[in-house]
């Protein structure tokens, strides 16, 4: 369906043109004075000095030319020259009709569907999920699902951080623990055992221990780094150690992101892309793109524009050892090998951006993806806490994500448990499902780039701008329809009609931007944008209900117009929160 706004921008185009103006002046925006009207134009400002007359002389003759049209219940040219409008209540009630009949709600599905991987998540195993790996997991699954809904083919992948110096810091540290085990024994020939010799606690605590102890013990450290290249360069037994560290890492890790609905794909690694690695360094050479500068083996990134310093990509390091860099490029050659993607996007710390702008412009200078291949980095900042520092315990220690879930959901539960009659396990449940509500909205309703402060008490609350209030508009509709299906009625059979007053035409409206908001904040990749579109809803929803009385109507067409617009309110409600990657309650 064309956006609301697109046909009522076509009608004051062609009432500028019937008036022997350019279109391009009748371009219509939301009015920012709601007050006065829904609608205006502004165009007569700028044709003005086309024209060569006042402004308000060719707002004054649009508008007569669009007392004709149907579209508007008012237009009137206000000085120095703007247009501003009122649609008709039966425009707005067939668009309604249309929509609600619509399984999309109006949204177009795209015609030619692009392939788009995402990456996102990109935890490190053997080292605790925390809270730094969150935003990566809540942004990346929001844009992913967004662009599915848009009806792209769209691909997650983790990106597992699976190919550093902590795989031969735990192998170090579990050799001195336990030497005995056949993996440390070069002579060993038999299977190595199917069962892990840590749980994942252990390995929790094994990382940090021996992390701590690399930087007090050079001798450690250098063995941690042997037992590295080890591992990366086929040593049979530590690499059956990896495999035991990847598959007890990623059974807790698809456990945790069960918990927040952040599902995966593709659950490749670092550890994928490096078979590329040696191919890719020889075309590299080859090609000419890559030269020794002191030693270290690097591409020239840096472009006649560039305003600020854009140091050589990486390659290799002068002992022969890959980057960060390299495996990012290697991951490109995989990506575009295996999944051909139109587009590939980076959820990552805004920090790194440095890096991907060097790994996009090198591989883009070196052929590895085509011209019209798109990269983009969705860089992200920090979440802190309330002093401004980023988030941490109570303790001051690095927050762990299951621990942060647990204290939202008792915070949660409080809160439901003593608002309402709900027995306890329910009362669990639904303080779990509000609860991921709250973080994932405290997280998307801001913009990624910025920093944001993580406030549990706000986060909560069923008032403002939450995740929790805006379930608590969903639960309170469904309660409404239960009520009227308990009166043998049918609220999916209601047909919307005519607005009955203002603030049932704007919640009106409001839906009916609903088209407009999913397809700005795909092309925008901005579930915040969504966020502010789905609070004004709400907004406009409860003060409609506090207004209106909805099953006291004792006009039966006009009841059961008014509830078709909540059931379209719910819809849309369910399908953002979707894509926002929550879901709502029975009740609460
Ligand atoms: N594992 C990395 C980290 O914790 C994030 C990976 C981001 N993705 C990428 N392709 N580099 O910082």
């Amino acid at each position: 369906m064309k956006k609301l706004l697109d046909l009522i921008t076509e009608e004051v185009v062609k009432a500028f043109e019937a008036c022997d103006y350019k279109g391009e002046y009748g371009k219509v925006t939301l009015s920012n004075r709601p007050d006065l009207c829904e609608y205006q134009c502004n165009g007569s400002l700028a044709a003005a000095k086309e024209y060569h007359c006042a402004p308000i002389q060719i707002a004054d003759k649009v508008v007569e030319e669009l007392k004709k049209s149907s579209v508007f219940e008012e237009a009137l040219g206000v000085k120095p020259g703007f247009i501003n409008l009122k649609v008709s209540s039966l425009f707005v009630q067939e668009y309604l009709r249309k929509m609600a009949e619509d399984e999309r709600l109006g949204c177009h599905k795209a015609e030619n569907p692009r392939t788009i991987m995402i990456d996102y998540g990109g935890p490190n195993v053997a080292k605790p999920l925390h809270v730094g790996h969150l935003r990566s997991a809540i942004i990346g699954e929001s844009v992913k699902r967004l662009g599915r809904f848009v009806g792209h083919k769209v691909i997650g992948d983790i990106h597992l951080g699976d190919w550093g110096l902590q795989m031969g810091l735990i192998i170090t540290e579990l050799k001195e623990r336990k030497p005995e085990l056949p993996y440390f024994d070069e002579s060993y020939m038999g299977e190595y055992p199917k069962e892990a010799p840590f749980t994942i606690s252990e390995l929790e605590e094994i990382y940090p221990t021996a992390s701590a102890r690399s930087k007090e013990d050079e001798a450690y450290k250098e063995e941690a780094m042997e037992a590295t290249y080890l591992v990366q360069h086929g040593h049979k037994g530590y690499q059956a150690i990896l495999q035991h560290i990847l598959n007890v890492s990623v059974a807790d890790l698809k456990k945790n992101y069960a918990s927040l609905k952040v599902e995966f794909d593709l659950w490749k690694g670092e550890s994928d892309a490096q078979p590329y690695i040696p191919d890719l360094v020889a075309m590299l050479k080859e090609k000419g793109y890559a030269y020794e500068s002191e030693g270290a083996l690097v591409v020239d990134v840096k472009e006649a524009e560039d305003t600020k310093e854009i140091p050589p990509c990486m390659i290799l390091k002068s002992d022969g050892a890959s980057l960060y860099t390299t495996t990012d490029l290697a991951t490109i050659v995989d990506r575009m090998k295996l999944y051909h993607p139109d587009e590939i996007i980076y959820v990552v710390d805004k920090r790194q951006e440095m890096h991907f702008v060097q790994v996009f412009r090198c591989a883009r200078k070196t052929g590895l993806v085509e011209d019209e291949t798109g990269l983009k980095f969705l860089g992200f900042g920090t979440m802190n806490g309330k002093d401004g520092k980023p988030f941490k315990t109570r303790e001051g220690g690095v927050m762990r994500l299951e621990n942060l879930i647990a204290d939202i959901n008792e915070e949660m539960y409080e809160k439901i448990a003593g608002n309402s009659e709900i027995g306890e396990e329910e009362a669990r449940e639904t303080a779990r499902i509000v609860g991921l509500s709250a973080i994932k909205y405290g997280d998307l309703s801001n913009q990624a780039s910025k920093d944001y402060v993580f406030d549990v008490d706000r986060f909560t609350s069923f008032e403002g701008n939450t995740g929790p209030y805006i379930l608590y508009t969903v639960v309170r509709i469904k309660s409404i329809l239960n009520k009227y299906r308990a009166l043998g009625k049918d609220p999916d059979s209601c047909v919307v009609g005519v607005p009955g007053n203002e603030t049932q035409k704007s919640l009106m409206l409001l839906l009916a931007r609903f088209n407009g908001a999913v397809e700005n904040a795909f092309e925008e990749a901005a579930p915040h944008k969504l966020c502010a579109y789905i609070y004004e809803l709400a907004n406009g929803f409860n003060k409609f209900y506090h207004e209106t009385k909805i099953l006291g109507e004792e006009d039966e067409t006009v009841r059961d117009s008014l509830v078709a617009v909540l059931v379209l309110t719910k819809r849309v409600l369910e399908i953002c929160i979707d894509i926002l990657g929550f879901e709502a309650p029975e009740r609460m």
